[in-house]
């Protein structure tokens, strides 16, 4: 392991917003995120393949009375907005280091108010559908996990991914108020998303390649 990593890994140790393996808290959140972490009863809203945490410190300046948890697998990536939150004493966001597929081990059902699901890895091939972020056995998990009226927002860059999802949420009976643009930087939409532009998206966005975007909520069962 570089000499940078091993740094920022030995940070993310000792940092309180950064729940991962080893950490007390960590396995043991089901339930408790409110109580246990944040100390408050404001709604919670998680960005998953969050990178280095745009969205989460993005919206945890802007909203103060809601809490914000970025979950990404990789370390290195997340102890860059976990730093930002800890600089910034935002205490209304938290860093789950874990695989998205293993979020019932880590949120109780009903405890999420709203899931951000930015610029994920499209896994364009054939043999890795089952790994896409809003395949089929993801949106099982989504929907086991949020509350009731809950928004699920999806920001990408990738076309396929984005007309993949579509087709998937098109294919099932349990989702409404589904609104999608392929352009979002000259749709409406564009409020909604705070204009907080992360790495991928500045990376990936061009004339030729728009920002697209969308959101729907899972029907009361
Ligand atoms: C393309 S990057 C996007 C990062 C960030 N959201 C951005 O827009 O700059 C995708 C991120 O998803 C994470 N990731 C991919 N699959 C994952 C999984 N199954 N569980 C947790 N994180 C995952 C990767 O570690 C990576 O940080």
């Amino acid at each position: 392991m570089s000499r940078g990593k091993t740094k920022k890994f030995a940070q993310n140790a000792i940092r309180r917003n950064v729940i991962q393996p080893g950490k007390e808290l960590f396995g043991n959140t089901s339930g408790k995120w409110r109580s246990e972490y944040f100390g408050n009863k404001n709604p919670i809203s998680i960005e998953l393949a969050c990178g280095r945490g745009e969205y989460t410190v993005g919206q945890a300046r802007l909203f103060p009375k809601k809490n914000f948890i970025g979950v990404d697998i990789k370390g290195d990536r997340i102890w860059k907005g976990s730093g930002i939150a800890e600089l910034e004493n935002l205490d209304n966001a938290a860093f789950l280091r874990t695989q998205i597929q293993l979020l019932e081990e880590h949120f109780a059902p009903g405890e999420i108010n709203e899931i951000w699901i930015v610029f994920p890895d499209p896994r364009p091939k054939d043999r890795d559908e089952r790994r896409r972020i809003t395949n089929p056995r993801f949106l099982e998990i989504y929907k086991k996990l949020v509350a009731p009226g809950s928004w699920i927002r999806l920001k990408t860059d990738n076309t396929g991914f984005f007309e993949y999802t579509i087709e998937v949420l098109n294919t099932r009976n349990d989702i409404e108020d589904l609104e999608f643009t392929g352009d979002l930087y000259a749709s409406d939409l564009r409020t909604e998303c705070f204009d907080i532009i992360t790495r991928y998206e500045e990376k990936f966005h061009t004339n030729d390649n728009k920002i697209k975007y969308l959101k729907f909520r899972f029907t009361a069962s």
